[in-house]
Protein backbone atom coordinates (compact mmCIF):
# COMPACT_ATOMS: atom_id res chain seq x y z
CA UNK A 1 0.00 0.00 0.00
CA UNK A 2 1.06 3.60 -0.99
CA UNK A 3 -0.06 7.12 0.02
CA UNK A 4 1.39 9.85 -2.48
CA UNK A 5 1.26 12.74 -0.42
CA UNK A 6 2.06 15.75 -2.91
CA UNK A 7 4.77 14.76 -6.18
CA UNK A 8 7.64 13.93 -4.01
CA UNK A 9 6.80 12.81 -1.15
CA UNK A 10 5.16 9.39 -0.58
CA UNK A 11 4.25 6.62 2.56
CA UNK A 12 4.46 2.76 1.89
CA UNK A 13 5.21 -0.22 3.74
CA UNK A 14 8.69 -1.39 5.32
CA UNK A 15 10.49 -3.44 2.62
CA UNK A 16 13.45 -6.07 3.30
CA UNK A 17 16.07 -3.55 1.37
CA UNK A 18 15.07 -0.79 3.73
CA UNK A 19 17.20 -2.59 6.39
CA UNK A 20 20.39 -1.93 5.27
CA UNK A 21 19.28 1.85 5.25
CA UNK A 22 18.35 1.50 8.93
CA UNK A 23 21.78 -0.58 10.04
CA UNK A 24 23.58 2.62 8.62
CA UNK A 25 21.44 5.35 10.34
CA UNK A 26 21.96 3.28 13.55
CA UNK A 27 25.87 3.02 13.11
CA UNK A 28 27.37 5.94 10.47
CA UNK A 29 24.72 8.28 9.72
CA UNK A 30 23.82 9.10 13.62
CA UNK A 31 22.71 12.72 13.79
CA UNK A 32 19.10 11.91 13.82
CA UNK A 33 19.97 9.97 17.61
CA UNK A 34 20.65 13.79 19.02
CA UNK A 35 17.27 14.78 18.30
CA UNK A 36 14.76 11.89 18.67
CA UNK A 37 14.45 10.85 21.89
CA UNK A 38 17.84 11.28 22.91
CA UNK A 39 18.06 10.13 26.16
CA UNK A 40 17.18 6.30 24.76
CA UNK A 41 21.46 6.92 22.98
CA UNK A 42 22.98 9.29 25.25
CA UNK A 43 26.27 7.34 27.16
CA UNK A 44 25.41 4.13 25.70
CA UNK A 45 28.42 1.43 25.46
CA UNK A 46 29.89 -0.41 22.17
CA UNK A 47 28.33 -3.68 23.98
CA UNK A 48 25.14 -2.14 24.66
CA UNK A 49 24.87 -0.40 21.22
CA UNK A 50 25.60 -3.71 19.70
CA UNK A 51 23.60 -5.53 21.42
CA UNK A 52 20.61 -3.36 20.64
CA UNK A 53 21.62 -2.76 17.02
CA UNK A 54 20.64 -7.04 17.18
CA UNK A 55 17.54 -6.70 18.52
CA UNK A 56 16.59 -3.92 16.66
CA UNK A 57 17.65 -5.44 13.19
CA UNK A 58 14.96 -8.67 14.78
CA UNK A 59 12.05 -6.20 15.39
CA UNK A 60 12.91 -4.43 11.38
CA UNK A 61 12.79 -8.05 10.14
CA UNK A 62 9.65 -8.85 11.81
CA UNK A 63 8.00 -5.57 10.59
CA UNK A 64 8.84 -6.86 6.91
CA UNK A 65 7.44 -9.98 7.49
CA UNK A 66 4.66 -8.36 8.67
CA UNK A 67 4.26 -5.76 6.69
CA UNK A 68 4.57 -8.60 3.80
CA UNK A 69 1.20 -10.00 4.96
CA UNK A 70 -0.86 -6.86 4.98
CA UNK A 71 -4.13 -6.27 2.75
CA UNK A 72 -4.90 -3.13 1.12
CA UNK A 73 -7.50 -2.90 4.07
CA UNK A 74 -5.01 -3.53 7.44
CA UNK A 75 -4.09 -0.95 9.51
CA UNK A 76 -1.15 0.26 9.64
CA UNK A 77 0.86 1.72 12.68
CA UNK A 78 3.91 2.64 10.63
CA UNK A 79 5.10 3.81 7.13
CA UNK A 80 8.61 4.29 5.13
CA UNK A 81 9.05 7.62 3.71
CA UNK A 82 10.27 7.91 0.44
CA UNK A 83 11.28 11.49 -1.13
CA UNK A 84 11.63 11.22 -4.83
CA UNK A 85 11.92 7.60 -4.66
CA UNK A 86 14.87 7.97 -2.24
CA UNK A 87 14.12 6.23 1.19
CA UNK A 88 14.35 9.08 3.68
CA UNK A 89 12.78 8.23 6.78
CA UNK A 90 9.99 7.19 8.78
CA UNK A 91 6.81 7.97 10.57
CA UNK A 92 4.78 6.09 12.94
CA UNK A 93 1.90 6.29 15.37
CA UNK A 94 1.04 4.71 19.12
CA UNK A 95 -1.56 5.06 21.47
CA UNK A 96 -0.96 6.73 24.50
CA UNK A 97 -2.67 6.56 28.25
CA UNK A 98 -4.62 9.46 30.04
CA UNK A 99 -1.59 10.56 31.55
CA UNK A 100 0.60 10.71 28.05
CA UNK A 101 2.41 7.71 28.54
CA UNK A 102 3.22 5.29 25.81
CA UNK A 103 0.99 2.53 25.51
CA UNK A 104 1.81 -1.14 24.55
CA UNK A 105 -0.39 -2.29 21.87
CA UNK A 106 -4.47 -1.93 21.78
CA UNK A 107 -5.99 -0.32 24.62
CA UNK A 108 -10.20 0.85 24.53
CA UNK A 109 -9.23 3.34 27.25
CA UNK A 110 -6.20 5.52 25.49
CA UNK A 111 -6.39 9.17 25.15
CA UNK A 112 -5.61 8.63 21.61
CA UNK A 113 -2.89 8.05 18.87
CA UNK A 114 0.47 10.09 18.98
CA UNK A 115 2.60 10.35 15.85
CA UNK A 116 6.38 10.53 15.67
CA UNK A 117 8.46 11.21 12.45
CA UNK A 118 12.11 10.69 11.41
CA UNK A 119 14.09 12.21 8.21
CA UNK A 120 17.46 10.49 8.78
CA UNK A 121 19.99 12.09 7.01
CA UNK A 122 20.06 15.97 7.57
CA UNK A 123 21.05 16.81 3.53
CA UNK A 124 16.86 16.15 3.20
CA UNK A 125 15.55 18.28 6.19
CA UNK A 126 13.88 21.85 5.32
CA UNK A 127 12.65 20.27 2.00
CA UNK A 128 8.81 19.81 3.18
CA UNK A 129 9.12 16.20 3.77
CA UNK A 130 7.59 16.38 7.11
CA UNK A 131 5.17 18.68 6.85
CA UNK A 132 4.04 16.27 3.62
CA UNK A 133 4.69 13.05 5.47
CA UNK A 134 2.82 13.78 8.91
CA UNK A 135 0.12 15.73 7.00
CA UNK A 136 -0.65 12.09 4.84
CA UNK A 137 -0.19 10.03 8.22
CA UNK A 138 -2.89 12.16 10.15
CA UNK A 139 -5.40 12.05 7.15
CA UNK A 140 -5.05 8.07 7.12
CA UNK A 141 -5.03 8.31 10.41
CA UNK A 142 -8.61 10.42 10.97
CA UNK A 143 -9.90 8.42 8.03
CA UNK A 144 -9.32 5.31 10.08
CA UNK A 145 -11.12 6.32 13.31
CA UNK A 146 -8.25 8.21 15.11
CA UNK A 147 -10.13 11.28 16.36
CA UNK A 148 -7.92 12.83 19.51
CA UNK A 149 -3.88 12.63 17.39
CA UNK A 150 -1.16 14.04 19.35
CA UNK A 151 2.85 14.62 19.10
CA UNK A 152 5.32 14.40 21.54
CA UNK A 153 9.06 15.67 22.08
CA UNK A 154 11.20 17.18 24.15
CA UNK A 155 11.36 21.27 24.82
CA UNK A 156 15.07 21.18 23.39
CA UNK A 157 13.51 19.85 19.72
CA UNK A 158 13.05 23.37 18.14
CA UNK A 159 11.90 21.75 15.06
CA UNK A 160 9.95 19.48 15.98
CA UNK A 161 7.94 21.86 17.81
CA UNK A 162 7.85 24.16 15.26
CA UNK A 163 6.51 21.62 13.06
CA UNK A 164 3.72 21.03 15.29
CA UNK A 165 3.07 24.29 15.62
CA UNK A 166 2.78 24.39 11.87
CA UNK A 167 0.51 21.14 11.31
CA UNK A 168 -2.02 22.75 13.68
CA UNK A 169 -1.19 21.21 17.26
CA UNK A 170 -1.11 23.19 20.71
CA UNK A 171 0.57 22.12 23.56
CA UNK A 172 -1.63 19.54 25.86
CA UNK A 173 0.64 18.88 28.69
CA UNK A 174 3.98 19.68 29.83
CA UNK A 175 5.79 17.15 32.43
CA UNK A 176 8.79 19.87 33.88
CA UNK A 177 12.53 18.94 34.04
CA UNK A 178 11.93 15.09 32.95
CA UNK A 179 14.34 14.70 30.10
CA UNK A 180 18.38 15.04 30.75
CA UNK A 181 19.80 15.98 27.16
CA UNK A 182 23.50 16.44 26.95
CA UNK A 183 23.62 18.17 30.63
CA UNK A 184 20.66 19.73 29.99
CA UNK A 185 17.30 19.67 31.41
CA UNK A 186 13.98 19.66 29.71
CA UNK A 187 10.57 19.23 29.54
CA UNK A 188 8.47 16.59 27.75
CA UNK A 189 5.68 18.13 26.05
CA UNK A 190 2.81 16.46 24.23
CA UNK A 191 0.86 18.61 21.62
CA UNK A 192 -3.06 18.01 20.55
CA UNK A 193 -3.97 18.30 16.96
CA UNK A 194 -6.66 21.09 16.85
CA UNK A 195 -8.00 20.76 13.71
C1 LIG B 1 11.85 17.67 12.91
C2 LIG B 1 11.96 17.09 11.49
C3 LIG B 1 11.14 15.83 11.40
C4 LIG B 1 11.44 18.13 10.49
O1 LIG B 1 11.49 17.53 9.20
P1 LIG B 1 11.62 18.38 7.86
O2 LIG B 1 11.31 17.49 6.71
O3 LIG B 1 12.91 19.10 7.85
O4 LIG B 1 10.44 19.43 8.07
P2 LIG B 1 9.79 20.37 6.97
O5 LIG B 1 10.79 20.72 5.91
O6 LIG B 1 8.49 19.78 6.54
O7 LIG B 1 9.56 21.68 7.83
C5 LIG B 1 8.34 21.84 8.52
C6 LIG B 1 8.45 22.91 9.59
O8 LIG B 1 9.27 22.44 10.64
C7 LIG B 1 9.93 23.57 11.20
N1 LIG B 1 11.38 23.43 10.97
C8 LIG B 1 12.00 22.48 10.26
N2 LIG B 1 13.33 22.67 10.30
C9 LIG B 1 13.54 23.77 11.05
C10 LIG B 1 14.71 24.47 11.46
N3 LIG B 1 15.94 24.06 11.08
N4 LIG B 1 14.55 25.54 12.26
C11 LIG B 1 13.32 25.96 12.64
N5 LIG B 1 12.16 25.34 12.26
C12 LIG B 1 12.29 24.25 11.48
C13 LIG B 1 9.42 24.80 10.47
O9 LIG B 1 8.24 25.24 11.13
C14 LIG B 1 9.05 24.20 9.13
O10 LIG B 1 8.10 24.94 8.42
P3 LIG B 1 8.58 26.11 7.42
O11 LIG B 1 9.61 25.49 6.51
O12 LIG B 1 7.30 26.49 6.71
O13 LIG B 1 9.14 27.19 8.27
C15 LIG B 1 13.47 16.82 11.12
O14 LIG B 1 14.23 17.95 11.46
C16 LIG B 1 14.04 15.60 11.79
O15 LIG B 1 13.83 14.46 11.35
N6 LIG B 1 14.82 15.81 12.87
C17 LIG B 1 15.51 14.72 13.56
C18 LIG B 1 14.57 13.74 14.23
C19 LIG B 1 13.56 14.42 15.12
O16 LIG B 1 13.85 15.37 15.83
N7 LIG B 1 12.34 13.87 15.08
C20 LIG B 1 11.28 14.33 15.93
C21 LIG B 1 11.37 13.58 17.21
S1 LIG B 1 10.18 14.12 18.40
Amino acid sequence: MKIQTNDDVTLRDIRQEDITDYIRWETIETEWQLWDAPWLYEGRTPEQCERELKEYIEKLGRWVSEASEYSDSSIRSRFEIDYQGEHVGSCASYLIDGDCNILDGCDTTSLGRAIGICVFDPQYRRHGIATAALTGLIDYLKAHGSQRIFTQTWSGNERMIALAKKLGFKEYRRKDGIRQVRGGVYDGLTFELMR
